[in-house]
């Protein structure tokens, strides 16, 4: 198939635009569901998130309501969160233990962690063909990687390992040896590809972030932005905290919030190695994380929960390390609540940088086009700010798109 868009009126090759309709355009949205959300692995949750046998966490995935479970041998199961009688949901909360089995609220059916039917109300009446197998719930599937809890709607999705592909090794670095240490959930104004985009994206932080902006200011900023097959990235650079850096930071962070250096700044209580690379990694469609200094400046996710073509809530998962002692969890958890929530006080620039997008669509029938041209090297890599992630992005939502991006 030709690229959609590369009859573009910037004269770019079509890899290298955005037609901005993919932002505000309904029926874009829900091609998405079917042709993205129904037939990609969607992170649910992290295994210690879960740890008991009956509890559960609930996700809506390509508008299906889908319960993920642990039963009492400790495996973990899919199901659609219905019941098999009237359609009642089993559980409204987005986590909790079912204390054994899903009991439904309408007229009391019950289901196992599997999603088995063990307990109709007055079953008599139903007479004696009444088949029970028939009434479980069907099953989604489920994979785990990592301690990561993946399902997928559709049976002809790739097994997990394939479909993460290059992001696998990483994956595994990031979560592999940690524990989930608390979530929040927000809903950002905007198309969720703006803020899977921004993660993507190490062109903006020196604008966008102030204290970000200054502390860079002068030095020669190094990393590499890299494509990750067949549809993921990385982002990966060096800490770049000279004496000089460091100073003007704080400079910066005490003029206007001196609760931001504390935050930024404060010693965290374990040993921190300043070789240790930040990296920031992206799944397509929407899974995000950041792994700064191998977790010491920070290790949490983000996955998008899409509501509406301008409507997304974003789910944050901070981690620690398994087995660490309090002090460091409190650290940890508390860095990532400061920094990177929608008020945080570094994502809340991002918040605003979305929503600004999303104004700015307003205008989409006369400025129609974005340019992802950064980086003009061949291959799959190039300098922090360019625009390789943002491509293999792109490449991957046509593929998955086809002709409904046409249409
Ligand atoms: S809808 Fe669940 S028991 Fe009737
Ligand atoms: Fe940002």
């Amino acid at each position: 198939m030709s690229d959609p868009w590369s009859d573009n009126p910037l004269e770019l090759d079509g890899s290298r635009v955005i037609n901005r309709r993919i932002y505000v355009e309904p029926a874009v949205f829900e091609a998405e569901r079917a042709a993205i959300f129904a037939k990609t692995w969607q992170w649910v949750a992290h295994e210690s998130e879960m740890p008991a046998a009956g509890d559960y966490i609930t996700a809506t995935i390509a508008g299906r309501s889908v319960v993920v479970a642990r039963d009492k041998s400790g495996a973990i199961h899919a199901f659609y969160n219905t019941c098999t009688h009237r359609g009642a949901c089993l559980t409204e909360r987005h986590k909790g233990n079912c204390g054994g089995k899903f009991v439904c609220m309408y007229h009391g059916w019950s289901f196992d962690p599997s999603g088995k039917l063990i307990g109709v109300a007055w079953a008599d009446a139903y007479g004696a063909d009444f088949n029970r197998r028939r009434y479980d719930i069907p099953k989604v599937r489920v994979e785990t990687f990592a301690g990561n809890v993946f399902v997928a709607l559709d049976e002809t999705t790739l097994p997990l390992l394939d479909f993460l592909g290059e992001a696998a090794d990483y994956l595994e670095q990031f979560t592999g040896r940690h524990e989930a240490l608390g979530r929040v959930r927000w809903v950002n104004e905007g198309n969720w590809k703006l803020w899977h985009e921004n993660f993507r994206d190490n062109y903006h932080p020196e604008h966008t972030h102030r204290v970000v902006g200054a502390g860079y200011r002068g030095v020669d900023v190094t990393g590499t932005n890299l494509q990750l097959e067949p549809a993921h990235s990385l982002l990966k650079f060096p800490p770049q905290r000279d004496v000089r850096q460091v100073e003007r930071m704080f400079k910066t962070v005490g003029d206007y919030e001196i609760d931001l250096k504390e935050t930024l700044y404060r010693r965290p209580p374990f040993e921190v190695d300043m070789s240790h690379q930040m990296q920031i990694l992206a799944v397509f469609p929407n899974l995000d994380m950041q792994n700064f200094l191998d977790g010491a400046g920070g290790n949490f996710l983000q996955v998008l929960r899409p509501v509406a073509v301008d409507r997304t809530i974003v789910e944050l998962v901070a981690f620690g390390v398994a087995g660490e002692p309090e002090a460091a969890r409190t650290w940890r958890l508390k860095r990532e609540m400061d920094l990177q929530t929608s008020a945080g006080k570094i994502s809340g620039d991002d918040v605003e940088a979305v929503r600004r997008c999303t104004t700015g669509f307003s205008a989409v029938g006369e400025v129609a086009w974005s340019t992802i041209d950064r980086g003009q090297q061949t291959g799959k890599s190039g300098g922090k700010h360019d625009e390789y992630s943002m491509r293999i992005f792109y490449d991957a939502y046509k593929r998955y798109m086809g002709e409904a991006l046409s249409a």
